[in-house]
């Protein structure tokens, strides 16, 4: 069993895939070609945004968002305590300090009763995670950055194809970076992001600083290289037509782990409320035994993996200014999670393997006694 869906997606899609490569090829157009913007648009119609821009990678979306922005050195960013560390370090890369925020045992991101803690009058903007595959409330964010005068950059790498009452993930702030990295749920043959906005000064700033500052073949200002390969918005293209069903898949997916775990003493993720669409990136359980348990699940033939060992600030890049600081929630976070495996590709016998052997796995350990995750069941 593959914990990522990739080779199977591949092995899915073989011949449409090899189709466009070939053309691609043929073409000779293996950059920026005619796909990139047909993804552009399909892109930016999903997620209800106005601009999508592709870039080479979901970091450097993050990065351009941010410059776009004017975001840089001398300002600091408000930034959850857990993520992947390409979130802190795209502020880092700007120039700009991150501030490290808790976050709430729940859904595992932003605090935002801790975020007004954080703020001072160098603070300008925030970065908010929507975590694996779920969504906060746009509007909540948005009004929260709106009080404090705060430009919002959604980071979206998990949670395309998530939604809240009609909102798509991609679709809150002023602008929003979203990831096509092999291992995410709409996955590339290679690296690629995207930058959305509704504002089309952003947007353009975001395209010149892809390819040396260039617009009309001179350069206008700064910018390196990061533009998408053909082969990867036609791939792309090819599985956003998969995109629903996959997302309905993994729906399922999560449904039954929830049902088959329930009296297990695992903390389980909660589904998206009623109104909203979980993207289910990641299905992570919390248990306080996680690396007996992820031992004994190696045993069973079932991989797992850790989102995340450590929360950002106790990363070594940023350790040694966050040394002092408390961030109780996340470090519980770094200790108890277990990400199952969880993607379209997951055959049912595969499913009601992962139960089996979770339940005979976890029979042994003791509950977790944490703080409750929102809508989970820990005995
Ligand atoms: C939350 C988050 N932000 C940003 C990124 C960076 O995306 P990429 O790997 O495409 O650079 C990732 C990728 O794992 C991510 O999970």
């Amino acid at each position: 069993m593959d914990f990522f869906a990739a080779a199977r997606e591949a092995e899915a899609l073989k011949e449409a895939i090899l189709a466009r490569v070939e053309q691609v090829l043929l073409s000779g157009k293996v950059l920026q070609g005619p796909a990139v913007s047909r993804l552009e648009s399909r892109i930016a119609r999903h997620c209800g945004r106005r601009h999508a821009v592709a870039v080479g990678s979901g970091s450097d979306a993050l990065l351009f968002a941010l410059q776009a922005l004017g975001i840089g050195p001398g300002d600091d960013v408000l930034c959850p305590a857990v993520s992947f560390v390409a979130t802190a370090l795209a502020i880092s890369r700007a120039g700009a300090r991150p501030v490290f925020v808790d976050v709430v045992p729940g859904d595992c991101m932003m605090d935002l009763s801790k975020a007004a803690d954080a703020l001072s009058p160098r603070c300008r903007a925030m970065v908010f995670v929507q975590l694996f595959g779920a969504m906060r409330p746009p509007a909540e964010i948005e009004a929260f950055a709106e009080r404090h005068g705060l430009l919002l950059v959604e980071d979206g790498a998990q949670g395309f194809g998530a939604s809240h009452n009609g909102r798509a993930c991609g679709g809150t702030g002023a602008a929003s970076a979203i990831s096509f990295d092999p291992t995410k749920v709409l996955g590339a043959p290679g690296s690629g992001g995207a930058v959305l906005t509704d504002d089309p000064m952003l947007a353009e700033a975001v395209r010149r600083l892809r390819y040396h500052g260039r617009a009309d073949g001179i350069s206008l200002s700064a910018g390196g290289n990061s533009q998408m390969s053909s082969i990867v918005a036609e791939v792309l293209d090819l599985k956003l037509d998969h995109h629903e069903a996959w997302t309905h898949r993994r729906d399922r997916i999560a449904g039954r782990y929830r049902d088959g775990l329930r009296d297990t003493g695992l903390a389980l993720p909660a589904p998206a409320p009623s109104g909203g669409v979980h993207a289910w990136h990641k299905f992570v359980v919390h248990s306080p035994a996680r690396d007996a348990l992820a031992e004994a699940l190696a045993a069973r033939g079932v991989p797992t993996a850790i989102h995340y060992p450590r929360p950002l600030p106790r990363e070594p890049v940023f350790a040694e200014e966050w040394q002092a600081a408390a961030f109780p929630v996340a470090d519980a976070h770094a200790g108890t999670a277990l990400s199952l495996p969880i993607h379209a590709m997951l055959r049912d016998a595969e499913v009601a393997h992962v139960i089996d052997a979770v339940r005979d796995a976890a029979r042994p350990l003791p509950p977790y006694c944490g703080a409750p995750l929102a809508g989970t069941i820990a005995s």
